[in-house]
């Protein structure tokens, strides 16, 4: 559940009623760029000829972030204004995040807020806004015994004259559900390990079946089941932990009927997840130092079962598979050691040189159950993969490797739409080579060079010839370090936006 919940609408006038005790007047937004200028030169002209004041007594330069408020103390009839600086013009769509974040601040403890968008915003901008607005909004407080006091906020009006109110009114819905999703998955990425282990992660998934009946149904394989069906480099990982290994299968009917008899997903989207609800390292043990954040090592799968929910309750006509790989890497006598030889489903041998690249074990196995049991269309994969992503890529954008031109093209439009940003990286078979093993079919690593690259390449000798695919290595993305230490529910609004593009 978020910490608070405020309903949005868009209209195309803004008319506020008389201030009365138990409802006070909102207080009005207004945008101002860095050259002084008014965006959303719309509604009473009140409102903007007192942001025009404002903007001249306060020496405002519309700096990205930088807000002032006129509370009018002594006008207890007028509603509060506030300037909010978005910045440069031709920058608008990269910092919308911002703006929208810098506006939450501002509004967060009127009752209600009225946005004064007007026509330089278009739909684009708009679904990030609301995205952002929302997210701006998110505490993770279930473990606190007083939490803060909650934001007063209950209502926003967004006012606006470019596009229509259909097209407002779908983007709202999109952008809200895209909301939901992301908050879904910082919610189950922030909890602690002791709490969330790789059972209860799956339960998260058995949750959606619940919440959407009609569309969604979910299966939970144990160690058992994937003993049978030889993932032996999944168990390699899971064997050292007491909490028992997981794999969720969730299957959603957007285009297919759930309901039919013989329910079978045509063709469906096929999604895979890295769930290590623990990453110490095994055998191959982290440092101490902030060993805590690899609680966050199942982000992959917390960003998949908020997709999930996102695409449900958007209500998007496409069949999908997801798959949430849910398992905790930890030392123990039942471990696997470094030199350990282990076969996965598809009978491929894999020779473990470091426990702690396990990541690419689970999911090697996760690949190879989703090839066996569906015609996927596509296959994307997400994974706090490597500490070399972060390197090569901070958590700025995702490192995007595929074998599949399209999907490439889809992802990198979703990526700007949505500010979920990701970059192409290589999969040259020169880095390939790195994996080969002296011993057995293939090494889970590479060496020191290019580490993000060779974990691709290691997911990419259990991709079936033909099958498109994709692999996000969204290490550093997942979360922010530091003070905050939050999930970011990255990269939710990337994948569900590119399902909408492709439904
Ligand atoms: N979960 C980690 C990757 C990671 C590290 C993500 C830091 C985010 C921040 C992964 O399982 C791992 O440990 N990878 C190793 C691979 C190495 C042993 C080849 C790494 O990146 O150090
Ligand atoms: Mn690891
Ligand atoms: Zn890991």
């Amino acid at each position: 559940m978020p910490a608070h919940t405020f309903q949005i609408s868009v209209k195309n006038t803004l008319t506020l009623k008389k201030a009365t005790k138990n409802k006070p007047l909102p207080i009005v937004v207004v945008f101002v760029s860095d050259e002084g200028q008014i965006l959303g030169n719309l509604g009473d002209a009140q409102y903007i000829s007192r942001a025009t004041a404002l903007i001249q007594q306060s020496h405002f330069k519309g700096t990205l972030g930088k807000s002032v408020t006129d509370y009018a103390l002594d006008d207890q009839a007028s509603p509060a204004i506030s300037i909010v600086g978005v910045g440069k013009l031709d920058k608008l769509a990269d910092n919308i995040a911002k703006v929208a974040v810098a506006t939450y601040d501002v509004i967060k403890n009127s009752q209600s807020a009225a946005i004064l968008w007007g026509d330089t915003i278009c739909q684009i901008h708009f679904t990030q806004f609301v995205t952002a607005l929302i997210g701006a909004s998110y505490r993770f407080e279930h473990h606190k015994t007083k939490p803060k006091d909650a934001d007063t906020l209950r209502e926003i009006v967004i006012i606006s004259n470019k596009d229509t109110q259909t097209d407002y009114d779908k983007a709202l819905v999109f952008a809200q559900a895209t909301a939901a999703g992301i908050t879904t998955a910082r919610d189950v990425a922030n909890e602690a390990p002791n709490v969330l282990n790789p059972s209860e992660l799956a339960k998260k998934a058995k949750q959606l079946a619940k919440d959407y009946a009609d569309t969604v149904s979910v299966t939970v394989l144990n160690e058992k089941d994937m003993k049978k069906l030889g993932m032996g480099c999944f168990l390699a990982v899971s064997q050292g932990s007491d909490a028992e290994g997981k794999l969720a299968v969730i299957e959603y009917y957007g285009k297919s009927k759930k309901s039919d008899k013989k329910a079978k997903l045509d063709k469906p989207f096929a999604l895979v997840g890295k769930g290590l609800t623990f990453d110490s390292g095994g055998i191959s043990l982290k440092p101490a130092a902030g060993m805590e954040e690899m609680k966050f090592d199942m982000g992959g799968a917390a960003s998949i079962l908020g997709t999930v929910r996102a695409v449900a309750e958007a209500g998007l006509e496409i069949d999908l598979v997801a798959v949430l790989a849910c398992a905790e890497n930890m030392p123990s006598s039942r471990s696997a050691r470094p030199g350990d030889v282990v076969t996965a489903m598809n009978g491929t041998t894999v020779e473990i040189l470091n426990t702690d690249a396990e990541g690419r074990l689970v999911l090697c196995d996760a690949l190879c159950y989703v090839q066996e049991h569906y015609d996927a269309r596509i296959i994307i994969d997400t994974a706090t993969l490597t500490g070399a992503c972060v390197i090569a890529l901070g958590s700025v954008r995702s490192g995007m490797y595929s074998n599949d031109e399209d999907a490439l093209f889809a992802l990198q439009a979703a990526s700007e739409y949505t500010g979920d940003l990701v970059w192409h990286m290589p999969l040259d078979d020169a880095y390939d080579e790195q994996i080969n093993s002296k011993i057995a079919d293939v090494q889970n690593i590479g060496g020191r060079e290019a580490g993000s690259v060779t974990a691709a390449c290691f997911l990419q000798r259990f991709i079936k010839e033909g099958q498109a695919w994709v692999h996000l290595d969204i290490a550093g993305p997942a979360w922010k370090s530091g003070s905050t230490n939050t999930a970011s529910g990255r990269p939710v609004a990337l994948l569900t936006q590119y399902l909408r593009s492709q439904a």
